[in-house]
């Protein structure tokens, strides 16, 4: 079975993102074409990136990196869920990303964002930051605008309509992910 991981990308005390990675983890659940697990970077707490050698050359030396090596390892595809800082995403979840290499390559990914434009700016930065990590990003976003899905900016009251784009996502999402795994097995094979 394809394993999706809802990567929830703020560890801030009151963060709304919560929220949302819940949503879409209840609606994505609903599916028989794939597993999915919630993984909030809270319980995967990682000091700013202290690996002496870049990730790409795969000798992590720190035990807090070999367990968020083997966490990422486990999926086949993700849904990053990403607020809007400074029109990029978050510093804790491009942390995450920065420390391991290998087992984001040849992946699949969806973008579910949030921000007072829907996290539009975060998620287009996130997509080149994925693109470097060989991560293939699928062209639906689920952009989640304060507006009309936050009441008082912080209570999550998403419309239904944001199913629609939600199911399309994660079509796309599933498709590529279990295309995908033959070449994500070789990375890993390759990599041991
Ligand atoms: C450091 C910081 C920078 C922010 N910059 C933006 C921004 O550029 N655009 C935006 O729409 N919202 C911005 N916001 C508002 C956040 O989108 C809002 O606080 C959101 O709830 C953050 O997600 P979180 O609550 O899950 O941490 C910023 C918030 C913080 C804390």
């Amino acid at each position: 079975m394809t394993k999706i991981g809802i990567i929830l990308g703020s560890t801030r005390p009151g963060r709304n993102g919560e929220a949302v990675a819940k949503w879409v983890l209840e609606h994505a659940s609903q599916r028989t074409d794939a597993e999915f697990e919630l993984v909030d970077l809270k319980d995967h707490p990682l000091p700013h990136l202290d690996e002496p050698i870049p990730p790409s050359m795969g000798q992590y030396q720190g035990e807090h990196t070999k367990a968020w090596a083997k966490k990422v390892a486990e999926f086949d595809g993700y849904v990053f869920v990403t607020p809007e800082y400074n029109h990029s995403t978050s510093g804790v979840l491009k942390n995450a990303l920065d420390y391991v290499y290998a087992e984001w390559n040849n992946k699949a990914a969806g973008i579910v964002s949030y921000g007072s434009a829907g996290g539009a700016r975060a998620a287009e930065h996130l997509r080149l930051i994925l693109a470097e990590l060989q991560v293939a990003t699928v062209r639906q976003q689920v952009v989640l605008p304060f507006a009309t899905e936050f009441e008082n900016f912080s209570v999550f009251k998403p419309g239904d309509y944001n199913l629609q784009a939600l199911d399309v996502l994660l079509d796309q999402l599933v498709a590529w992910s279990t295309a995908l795994k033959p070449l994500h097995a070789e990375t890993a094979s390759a990599s041991v």
